[in-house]
């Protein structure tokens, strides 16, 4: 079967960059995918006042400038909706991800959408169910690997 991999780098460097070349040998090993590449060395905006009272608006209740603010966050939530494997390759910044990596999941990360609030405390299985799509497979140039399902 055909999956659909979301592969997305965040490295500064374009060019002689370990965790672009990790993450491209990870793609590499899916036979049968449909690729679908998100550069983020060409850097998205960062969420604003505007952004996080779009969000915070009712999906029917949003006007057509709040429709639009929200527009390339829905087309990110797309792409990961639309996934089956996540492999993001980024190096570590500062000790943290590189801002343009943060950009990304503050633009993926929302409520009722990609997540949920829960009383339940947060779990990580290592056994996938097959309701638990996508994969997500993050490499980074430090000496681990995290595999999360
Ligand atoms: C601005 C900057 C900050 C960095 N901060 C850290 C850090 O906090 N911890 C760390 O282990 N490596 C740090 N590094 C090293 C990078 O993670 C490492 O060079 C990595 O290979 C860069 O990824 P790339 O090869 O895909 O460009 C930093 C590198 C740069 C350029």
């Amino acid at each position: 079967m055909t999956q659909t991999i979301l592969h997305i780098d965040a490295s500064a460097r374009t060019e002689n960059s370990i965790s672009r070349d990790l993450s491209a040998r990870i793609v590499k090993r899916f036979k049968q995918a449909d690729i679908v590449h998100r550069d983020l060395a060409t850097p998205l905006p960062l969420i604003t006042g505007e952004w996080v009272g779009a969000n915070f608006t009712p999906a029917g209740d949003r006007d057509a400038v709040q429709r639009d603010t929200l527009a390339l966050s829905d087309q990110l939530v797309a792409e990961i909706k639309a996934a089956d494997v996540i492999v993001i390759g980024t190096p570590i910044y500062n000790f943290a991800v590189p801002a343009v990596l943060k950009a990304w999941i503050d633009l993926i990360a929302r409520a009722g959408v990609t997540f949920e609030y829960t009383a339940k405390p947060a779990s990580v299985s290592s056994s996938p169910s097959p309701q638990a799509a996508p994969r997500l497979v993050q490499t980074s140039t430090l000496p681990q690997v995290t595999c999360a399902t």
